[in-house]
């Protein structure tokens, strides 16, 4: 239910998130287009006719700015700036409406349940809050849903079933209309409160909800898709703000099989990414992972693949550990001086072996350059060791 809710805001906030045409709809567009909206979400759980738990938030796009205390039965303040330009009389104000409301919402439910045929257990969740656009009258909504689905909706001046959720919710929206009082509170929190918190809230958070932090980019190999291909991912971590342009490139060329994953929040505030290609082996080389966010300037992030630096780490391990299983080797051997000559060759081999996927890259390079020092460090010492016996 709640994801239900959340696509609802999501397709009311991020209009057209997913992968952009560079050209078309850069970073810095998408963001100047993103449209700021408040919200509060509710969601109820009622687990039998005496027994029932309410959560409430409130969220600025997708910052969450304040929380209902169960306990203190108050209003939560999460920034520093949650409180916009409102009066401390007018939040008190707000304040005593959501508590009166929290309580009677439970109590009202629980007696009319049986009359709308809600059946225990059930969950209902509410969205409402206002958007802003520029040069536009704000626009406002409220959206309810029983078990998971659209159920209702505030519209104009009274409450309408959802299409689709049939005679139960004509039944709730029937009675819902009779009550005049609540229909002009919520008109007027949601055409008059809510717009004039959402603008302060803009102004009084800038400073946060504006920073610029820059994503740092790599590449990695993923999950083996199949014999002969890779999987290629480009990561990007800790960026702000969310939008961000990110696609596989063959020079100038966007690969279209480029797939983008899910933009996920960081403790800290921040999002990370990752977008993957599948490719044939043979046809890795030269591709490129390119980054456009508003936080560089318009100079892009793009980083070739030439092998990840995690693969080079992993062929370099696997070389020290083929070069210390072959110490214990040696030494099993050490008594018998005459297998030195044999063991030499394929100890070669075995160490050389491990690299000969590797593209070449500077990393490649200290890679076997390692390589060629260990092996001869090794070779020495075992050399001298064995000579000794
Ligand atoms: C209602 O549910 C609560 C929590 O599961 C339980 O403790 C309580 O006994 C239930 N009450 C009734 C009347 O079923
Ligand atoms: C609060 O902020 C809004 C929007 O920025 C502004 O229009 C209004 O005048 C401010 N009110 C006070 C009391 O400062």
């Amino acid at each position: 239910m709640l994801l239900l809710l959340l696509l609802i805001f999501k397709g009311l906030f991020c209009p057209g998130e997913g992968i952009q045409e560079p050209r078309n709809s850069g970073p810095l567009h998408a963001a100047a287009e993103e449209v700021p909206v408040f919200h509060f979400l509710q969601s109820s759980s009622f687990v039998n006719n005496s027994w029932a738990y309410t959560q409430g938030s409130g969220w600025l796009g997708e910052v969450q700015t304040h929380g209902w205390d169960k306990v203190l039965d108050t209003i939560r303040y999460l920034r520093t700036w949650s409180r916009g330009n409102f009066s401390t009389e007018e939040l008190k104000n707000i304040q005593s409406l959501f508590q009166l409301y929290f309580h009677g919402f439970i109590r009202e439910v629980q007696a009319y349940a049986s009359q709308f045929q809600f059946e225990y257990p059930f969950e209902l969740q509410i969205s409402a809050g206002c958007s802003m656009h520029v040069g536009k009258p704000s626009e406002s909504f409220l959206n309810g849903a029983y078990q998971g689905t659209d159920f209702l909706s505030f519209q104009g001046n009274s409450w309408l079933p959802s299409p689709g959720a049939g005679s139960q919710a004509q039944k709730v929206c029937r009675v819902l209309n009779k009550y005049l009082d609540i229909k002009e509170i919520v008109q007027n929190l949601l055409s008059d409160t809510c717009p004039r918190f959402l603008a302060s809230l803009l102004k009084a958070g800038k400073a946060e909800l504006e920073r610029q932090v820059k994503p740092e980019v790599w590449v990695s190999k993923g999950p083996t898709p199949g014999p002969g291909r890779l999987t290629l991912v480009c990561h990007l971590a800790g960026f702000h703000p969310k939008p961000v342009w990110v696609m596989w490139m063959r020079g100038k060329q966007e690969q279209h099989g480029t797939r983008r994953g899910d933009v996920l929040p960081n403790a800290d505030e921040t999002w990370y990414l990752q977008v993957t290609l599948d490719v044939a082996t043979g046809e890795a080389a030269g591709l490129s992972c390119q980054v456009k966010h508003s936080s560089l300037g318009g100079h892009d992030i793009i980083i070739y693949w030439e092998g990840s630096s995690m693969f080079q780490r992993v062929t370099c391990l696997t070389a020290i550990v083929t070069a210390i299983a072959l110490t214990a080797l040696a030494f099993s051997f050490q008594r018998l001086r005459s297998s030195w000559n044999v063991l030499a060759p394929n100890m070669q081999e075995s160490v050389t072996g491990a690299n000969t996927q590797e593209p070449r890259s500077p990393g490649y390079q200290f890679c076997s350059a390692w390589d060629w020092w260990a092996k001869n460090r090794f070779l020495k010492k075992w050399k001298a060791i064995l000579n000794r016996f």
